[in-house]
């Protein structure tokens, strides 16, 4: 439809259908199977004449419910303007892939759009047109159970897989080709901070780190074409990020340039009011319309009162005006108008899902994203091995982790019977766990005596991370802590394997195992993906995406931090005054960019092409990476730098690239970066992004510890 035409149509719409398009309804308003909607339909201020009005609809699925509510829907409206259809596809529709936290320590981007444009393609073919993702808000805290949605702690990796995932989403044409979906960046902004790791808490970013470390990655996404951005809970310098019209409109329209549609979080609109800055829903409302919030999701602040508030206030129906636009404009890059049923086909739907080309790829995702922290000789496991399997995860189908809704636990194998598909049936033995714990037992069970290796599986049920889910606690449950105890005094290889959707305190667990695998929520393959890391089918590659901490007690930690006046690098053990503590070291348990491979690695002859450079001009520098083990392998080459002097303080180094090469053993390949002034400015004092003249600090390796050894100037 041309813009004239679309003007046409705005032109015939009433206040009430244009107020209709704000408003979001979940499924249930209009599923058949919900018995009695009288209650929703009172909370939301709803009519079924209104009902019919809305702009959009979340969380219906599958081709022939979507294809007969649209048509319903496109009777009943009065100008048969067509329904949008949004959900959470969060790492992946029916095909699960890893967590994006799992999925951000493959760091391989190619492969995250891959799994989004696979999620897009069954997602797009029940007849979704938007998903709820990607979610790339920066996370410094495993207490928020919602880092297990986020890629990491860095914003140059995140900024990669921001874009990667709505290029996989969306692809080059969104109205030609029907099996993409719109994306939507969230939760602008600053989610990921809030205030004791506790989930919808209030948020204390100051403004120099908020614009220099949490929005890169909403801006890149934005960048990427994302067409929707959602609100966040939170407040941001204590204005809620619904409400509040300088981070939507001056910070969010005008400064990063996002003209999509902009919806509230479910609820996020009316929950202005027990934030405690508007009196009732009427103000929530106006609060919400004038910071630009287009779509409101579950919540009945604009049902309720956007009509009567615009109708006495023209200011307020301009800024109606353009948000009605801003969702007629957003059907119009859908399609939606020539073909309001879009990708939904219930004969496509059939073979685009579960196929096995897509699981193919979610096993590969699956491998990439596990993380091999420790291995004392341990791992790879042989065929001739005797393993008994025991620990509360290694039987469980529960793999998928939160944000699977349409994932299937039955079709996802647990541990047990990928054991059993690679070694045979019942090869290897499995213990209940709690036969361990009746003390001389442990000791009579035959197979433990005679076996070669324990292996445990451990971790989080999918209830304990996600959204609503904060701990204080990092640990693992106790119970489990006490398992490893007891095989400890086996005497026999323990390997342990983790199910978890955020960094644990690993802290007692490290001495208690010969081998620790950090598996996450590996979604639908990710039980072949271990058992295939295990016996060396493959050699793990993963690198952590966010530190783990030694204890909870040192969170917020993360490897850029600062210098501070005093740091504890500054002085020996007996030097008391500086930034450390009484009972703990200040270094993570395992750091950001870590994870031991099958093989090994050496770094030797870095070199710069120059030590000094200009904004016209770029440095070279270059590395020779060597297999100096026994199989092939996967390096994640990282790139550090560190500015030594800026206008605000700077971090001890910040990781501005890195490369992925596969090499066999004995094989060595120099790997180059280039480096240039762009990639060295920063938030100033007043908010503008320059880079200084002065000196750098580079280093180039394995994980975040390494030591920056070259250094070059920037000069003016
Ligand atoms: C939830 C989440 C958001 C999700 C939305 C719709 O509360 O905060 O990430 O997209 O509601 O399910």
């Amino acid at each position: 439809m041309l813009t004239t035409e679309l003007r046409e149509l705005f032109n015939q719409m009433t206040i009430e259908e244009k107020v209709g398009q704000t408003i979001q309804l979940s499924a249930d308003f209009f599923s058949e199977e919900t018995e009695d909607i009288t209650g929703p339909m009172n909370e939301m201020a709803m009519t079924e004449e209104k009902k019919f009005q809305v702009g959009s609809v979340l969380g219906v699925t599958g081709a022939e419910k979507t294809i007969k509510l649209q048509k319903e829907y496109m009777e009943k409206h009065r100008l048969s303007i067509p329904l949008l259809f949004m959900a959470d596809i969060i790492h992946g529709d029916h095909t699960i892939f890893p967590i994006p936290l799992g999925l951000g320590a493959t760091w391989d981007p190619e492969l995250i759009k891959e799994t989004a444009s696979i999620s897009a393609k069954e997602a797009s073919a029940q007849g979704l047109h938007i998903t709820f993702s990607p979610m790339v808000d920066l996370v410094r805290d495993p207490r928020w159970g919602r880092v297990l949605e986020s890629t990491g702690e860095d914003k140059t990796l995140n900024k990669h897989y921001a874009r990667a995932f709505v290029e996989g989403y969306q692809g080059t044409d969104l109205k030609e080709d029907l099996t993409k979906l719109a994306a939507c960046v969230k939760h602008f902004a600053g989610y990921g901070a809030p205030r004791g790791g506790r989930d919808y808490n209030s948020v204390d970013l100051n403004e120099n780190t908020f614009r220099e470390h949490y929005l890169p990655a909403y801006q890149e996404g934005i960048e990427a074409g994302a067409k929707l951005v959602m609100t966040a809970f939170n407040t941001i310098d204590n204005i809620p990020a619904t409400g509040n019209k300088r981070l939507m409109r001056e910070i969010l329209r005008k400064e990063m340039k996002f003209n999509g549609v902009l919806i509230s979080d479910w609820g996020a609109i009316g929950e202005l009011v027990p934030h405690g800055v508007a009196q009732d829903n009427k103000q929530a409302a106006e609060l919400a319309l004038e910071a630009g919030v287009d779509i409101e999701m579950m919540s009945a602040a604009y049902s309720e009162h956007l009509v009567e508030l615009v109708k006495a206030d023209k200011n307020l129906e301009t800024l109606l005006d353009e948000t009605v636009m801003n969702i007629l404009v957003l059907k119009e890059e859908l399609g939606l108008f020539d073909n309001p049923y879009r990708g939904a086909d219930t004969e496509t739907e059939k073979t685009a899902i579960f196929s096995s080309e897509n699981k193919a790829v979610a096993l590969k995702a699956a491998e990439k994203s596990l993380v091999l922290l420790e291995n004392k000789k341990a791992l790879p496991l042989n065929q001739s091995e005797k393993v008994v399997l025991t620990g509360p995860m290694k039987d469980s189908h529960d793999l998928l982790g939160a944000w699977s809704w349409k994932g299937d636990k039955t079709k996802t194998p647990t541990l047990k019977e990928a054991m059993d598909h690679h070694l045979g049936k019942n090869t290897v033995k499995v213990i209940d766990e709690t036969e361990i714990f009746n003390g001389a037992q442990s000791f009579l069970i035959a197979e433990l005596q005679e076996a070669d290796t324990v292996l445990v599986a451990l971790g989080e049920t999918s209830e304990m991370s996600g959204e609503a889910t904060s701990r204080t606690n990092i640990q693992l449950p106790k119970i489990q802590i006490e398992l490893l105890k007891e095989l400890r005094k086996l005497n026999k290889k323990v390997v342990a394997v983790l199910f978890n959707g955020r960094p644990l305190d690993l802290s007692e667990v490290t001495p208690l195992v010969d081998g620790l695998v950090e598996a996450w929520f590996p979604g639908s393959k990710g039980a072949e993906a271990i058992v295939n890391l295990l016996y060396g089918v493959i050699n793990p590659s993963g690198r952590l995406s966010m530190t783990f901490p030694r204890s909870v007690g040192q969170i917020p930690i993360f490897y850029n931090q600062d210098n501070t006046g005093r740091p504890s690098e500054q002085g020996g053990p007996a030097d008391k005054y500086l930034s450390k503590y009484l009972d703990s070291e200040n270094t993570p348990l395992y750091p950001f960019g870590y994870g031991l491979s099958y093989t090994t690695f050496e770094y030797t002859n870095l070199r710069l092409s120059k030590t000094e450079v200009t904004s016209a001009d770029s440095i070279e520098a270059s590395v020779t990476v060597r297999n100096t083990g026994l199989s092939e392998g996967i390096e994640t080459v990282q790139l550090y730098i560190r500015d030594k002097v800026g206008e605000v303080v700077r971090p001890v180094k910040e990781l501005h690239d890195f490369k992925q090469i596969r090499l066999k053993a004995g094989e060595s390949r120099i790997v180059n970066f280039t480096i240039s002034e762009d990639q060295l400015r920063y938030t100033h004092a007043d908010h503008t992004v320059k880079s200084d003249a002065g000196e750098f600090l580079l280093g180039i390796g394995a994980d975040s510890t390494i030591e920056l050894t070259h250094s070059f100037n920037l000069i003016n």
